[in-house]
């Protein structure tokens, strides 16, 4: 039987969307994972961060980057003075993909299809938010929302302008119509990607690497940070 596509309902807000996706069945990743782990932070927020998917402990606790990721994502920001409570923090899929291995679960990566049929959710967080600046946490938000070609190691830390999802009727979040050529009064005049290493390549980079590797990643916040200055 066909999973049933994701279908963000229209002008419900972020909470509104978070309850939608909770019942998500676009793919098969819902069934052995504990909960969807939607987007967290105000409908104001400026800056959104997309990362891979949730961890062990985030699909645990339903909320993103809570666990030894979030922790180091947490002081890379205070670092470079962002509070994380400005922001919008989610992932580009909602399930956690996981082998178990006796009563270890570890962390798979996404397939291209578990970045199809979640991507509805992620676009509909974007036409609320109307963000200023989006930030890619690692290579498979970079892939996703840049290119597929999209090198974190070559093409980090660099502001590229970015042209946010058409606004469909399936994602028209009540600001917008799809068919109007007035400017949305909400929308910032420009919106900026940038893509920056994974928390979680930090936390696995070698002893003797990993100060450096944390200073390069606060040194990409820190151009977000002026970015919104
Ligand atoms: N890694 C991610 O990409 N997202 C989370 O929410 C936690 C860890």
């Amino acid at each position: 039987e066909p999973n049933a596509p994701a279908e963000p309902p229209v002008g419900v807000g972020l909470d509104g969307l978070r309850s939608a996706a909770s019942g998500c069945r676009a793919c098969e990743l819902w069934e052995p994972a504990t909960q969807t782990v939607f987007g967290e932070g105000p409908e104001t927020a400026r800056i959104v961060f997309v990362g891979e998917q949730p961890g062990d402990q985030e699909d645990r606790r339903g909320e993103p980057f809570v666990g030894p990721a979030g922790r180091l994502l947490d002081k890379a920001l205070a670092d470079a003075g962002i509070d994380r409570r400005d922001a919008y923090i989610t992932n580009a899929v909602k399930h956690f993909r996981f082998t178990a291995k006796g009563k270890r679960r570890i962390h798979q990566t996404p397939g291209p299809e578990h970045l199809r049929a979640c991507r509805p959710w992620l676009e509909a967080e974007f036409a609320v938010l109307q963000p200023e600046v989006v930030v890619c946490l690692g290579a498979t938000a970079a892939k996703a929302l840049i290119s597929p070609s999209f090198r974190i190691t070559k093409d980090r830390g660099q502001l590229l302008p970015w042209t946010p999802p058409a606004v469909t009727d399936a994602v028209d979040d009540g600001h917008q119509e799809a068919d109007d050529d007035e400017p949305d009064e909400g929308a910032p005049a420009q919106t900026w990607m940038l893509a920056t290493t994974h928390p979680s390549a930090i936390l696995r980079t070698p002893d003797e690497a990993r100060e450096a590797a944390y200073d390069a990643l606060v040194a990409d916040l820190t151009v977000v940070a002026g970015a919104l200055a």
